[in-house]
């Protein structure tokens, strides 16, 4: 087979959140990236996705000269309601920290991020297969893969940026003895589903009740995202519509005669449960980023928020090793990162275990959960705590 070289300075597997800012925030220091990703752009751009932007997020997406449309198509959260014993008590993020967070699909965000990259004349290559990773540990790393037209393509490059997500190839490409794997898994799963319905509140929901956790959210205004706790075995199709918005309203039914406004459900699916992290988050010249580090159970709205994080750190990185050619920059990055990485595991596992039933759970547990929300929302330390975690912690610097 025909092999064409190519050289770049940073050869980025994956065209996600982490790896298109990452290309973008190289680019904007002079330093060269090709972005290869498996999947079409149709594809990225059309799949709906979660979408809380930590206000460090956006502030990342409008200071750094990406053209995005999430202050003018965002909306602005400035709170989110914790339900339990059938009424609703606010957490006011401005109020409390002066943060807040935006409502904006990620799917949105990528098509931001997509166009400004192919503006800016990137080299973004979709819909790649046979992805390799080579001589990472060497000073001289490359790549391969092949394109839609079956052309395959060595890249050498002088760094490997993983932003290919948690079931990607680079995270396979560390030995197993480098590799440290920190792994939980959860006994339930959430029941999503799309449902073409007005907003029932104007903010986030996170409902605790004696059935499980229910999530109240929201894409447009006409399109609304909600979830229930389920086992993660659930079979999405032995549900009828009828069937989820019973169990939706029973989560969520209280004194306050508070309910949800129904619709035609258009998609729905079971998504597990887990926490990952991958340790050190650097093998030789091969750094990884986002999902393809770790993963957090959603509860939190977390996972594209860390994303962006470690792509900041690792951009000033970069931009350090290729000015000194001093590892030290290199070293650095997974340390920084994952401090941050960590403080988000914690908060993600916290709400996770604070508003989840677990399967085998007593009246006991139940009653002390109860406490816990109880303490944290009548407590105006305990709100700050949220509110400060859930809005995000001050990038780096
Ligand atoms: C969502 O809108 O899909 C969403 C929002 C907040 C979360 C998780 C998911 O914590």
């Amino acid at each position: 087979m025909h092999i064409s070289d190519s050289r770049t300075q940073v050869a980025i597997i994956g065209a996600g959140p982490a790896g298109l800012t990452l290309s973008h925030l190289l680019a904007a220091q002079g330093i060269d990236s090709v972005v290869v990703e498996t999947r079409e752009r149709d594809e990225i751009e059309g799949t709906i996705r979660a979408g809380i932007l930590e206000q460090g997020t956006v502030d990342l997406l409008t200071s750094s000269g990406i053209d995005t449309r999430v202050l003018a198509e965002g909306t602005r959260h400035e709170g989110v309601e914790l339900r339990f014993d059938g009424r609703g008590h606010r957490i006011d993020f401005t109020d409390l920290v002066g943060r807040s967070v935006w409502l904006y699909p990620q799917h949105e965000v990528l098509k931001d991020l997509i166009a400004t990259r192919l503006s800016d004349n990137g080299r973004l290559h979709f819909g790649v297969s046979d992805v390799a990773l080579d001589k990472v540990d060497t000073a001289e790393p490359e790549i391969a893969f092949t394109d839609r037209d079956g052309n395959r393509t060595r890249l050498r490059c002088d760094i490997v940026a993983g932003c290919d997500g948690s079931s990607g190839v680079s995270r396979n490409a560390f030995p197993e003895d480098v590799a440290q794997d920190h792994f939980r898994s959860y006994p339930f799963g959430w029941f999503g589903i799309l449902t073409e319905a007005p907003p029932s509140a104007p903010e986030l929901i996170y409902t605790h009740s004696e059935r499980g956790f229910a999530l109240i959210s929201s894409r447009t205004p006409t399109v609304q995202r909600m979830y229930f706790q389920c086992d993660p075995q659930e079979a999405p199709a032995d549900w009828s519509d009828a069937r989820i918005w019973d169990e939706l309203q029973t989560r969520v039914a209280g004194e306050d005669g508070f309910s949800l406004k129904e619709g035609r459900i258009f998609q729905r699916g079971v998504i597990p449960m887990r926490s990952y992290v991958r340790a050190p988050m650097r093998h030789g010249r091969l750094l990884l980023a986002g999902d393809a580090a770790h993963t957090v159970p959603p509860t939190g709205a977390k996972g594209l928020n860390l994303a962006m994080a470690d792509v900041r750190v690792l951009a000033q990185a970069l931009e350090g090793f290729f000015a000194t050619r001093e590892d030290r920059h290199l070293d650095a990055y997974g340390p920084t990162a994952l401090r941050r990485v960590w403080r988000a595991q914690h908060f993600s596992y916290w709400m996770t275990s604070m508003l989840h039933t677990d399967p085998g759970a007593g009246a006991f547990d139940l009653q002390r959960q109860r406490g816990e929300l109880d303490s944290l929302t009548s407590s105006r330390a305990g709100s700050t705590y949220l509110a400060e975690a859930y809005t995000g912690w001050p990038l780096s610097p």
